[in-house]
C-alpha cells in the first residue's frame, strides 16, 4: 500500500490544521508540542506527519521525502515554490508582511530623500524584490528572529516582518508603514507525488479543502 508523508511545523501551523486534517480522518497519535518524536504515526496507517521547522517544510515537499507538506505563503514566497503544486489556501495562520519603523521616524522623508535604507529582516528576497520594484535603495541585514528589535537599537531603519494582531509592534512603539503582502498558510504538494498517488492524494485535498472553505464560511457568518 502506498503511503502518504505530510510536513508541517509545530505551533500555530499544528494547532490550526489540526482540524482541517481531522476532517480527513487524520489526527496524530502524539502531540508534537511535548513528544520528541519527529514522525508521528496517524490515526490513518498509511499516513504519517514529519514535524519540521516552517521555513523547511518546502524543501522536504520538494525533494519528495514528503508528499505534502503545510507551508505560510511568506516561505512559499521567499524560497520560491519551483517543483511545488499549489492547490490550496488553506485560509489559517492569516497575517500581513509589512515593512515597520519606529514611530518617530520618517519613512517617507528618508525614501523621498533616496537615500539608503537599512532594512533587517529574515525575508531577504521578498524585502530585495519589493523595494527593488518601488526604486528604493536598501541594504538588508540579515536576522533570524525578534526583528523588532532591530530599529530600536540602531540596527537597522526599517524592518519587513510579518504582523497580525499589531501587538508586537505597539509594545515596541513601532508602527507598519507598508504592506508587502498578505499572508496564509498553503497546502503544498510534490509534483511527482500527485501523479504517482493520485488516488491517495485527490481525496485527502477535497476533504482538507472542504474543511477549510467551511471554516471560512463559519468565520465570515
Ligand atoms: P522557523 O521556525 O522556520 O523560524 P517561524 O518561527 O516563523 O519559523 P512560526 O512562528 O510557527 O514559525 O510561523 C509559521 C507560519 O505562521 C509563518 O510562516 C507564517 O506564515 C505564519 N505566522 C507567523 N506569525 C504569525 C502571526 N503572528 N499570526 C498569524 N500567522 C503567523
Ligand atoms: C510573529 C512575527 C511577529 C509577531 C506578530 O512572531 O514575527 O513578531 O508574530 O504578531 P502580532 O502582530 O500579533 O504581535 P512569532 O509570534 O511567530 O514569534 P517568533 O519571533 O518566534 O517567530
Amino acid at each position: 500500500m502506498s503511503r502518504i508523508t505530510i510536513a508541517l511545523s509545530k505551533g500555530r501551523i499544528f494547532t490550526e490544521t489540526a482540524p482541517l486534517l481531522e476532517a480527513a480522518g487524520i489526527r496524530a497519535t502524539e502531540d508534537p508540542e511535548r513528544s520528541r518524536k519527529l514522525v508521528l504515526a496517524t490515526s490513518r496507517p498509511e499516513v504519517d506527519l514529519v514535524v519540521v521547522r516552517a521555513s523547511d517544510v518546502p524543501t522536504y515537499v520538494r525533494y519528495g521525502a514528503a508528499d505534502l507538506g503545510i507551508a505560510g505563503l511568506d516561505v512559499l514566497r521567499e524560497q520560491g515554490s519551483d517543483g511545488l503544486y499549489q492547490p490550496l489556501d488553506l485560509g489559517i495562520a492569516r497575517c500581513r508582511m509589512m515593512v515597520a519603523v519606529r514611530e518617530d521616524f520618517d519613512y517617507l522623508r528618508a525614501v523621498s530623500r533616496g537615500g539608503r535604507l537599512r532594512v533587517a529582516t529574515k525575508y531577504l528576497n521578498t524585502a530585495r524584490e519589493h523595494f527593488a520594484a518601488k526604486g528604493v535603495h536598501v541594504d538588508l541585514i540579515k536576522l533570524y528572529g525578534s526583528m523588532e528589535l532591530a530599529p530600536l537599537v540602531g540596527l537597522a531603519d526599517a524592518i519587513v516582518d510579518l504582523v497580525s494582531t499589531g501587538n508586537t509592534l505597539r509594545a515596541n512603539h513601532l508602527t507598519e508603514v507598508e504592506e508587502i503582502m498578505k499572508v496564509s498558510a498553503r497546502l503544498v504538494v510534490n509534483q511527482a507525488s500527485l501523479k504517482l498517488k493520485r488516488a491517495l492524494i485527490e481525496p485527502l485535498l477535497s476533504a482538507i479543502g472542504g474543511a477549510s472553505a467551511r471554516e471560512a464560511g463559519h468565520a465570515a457568518a
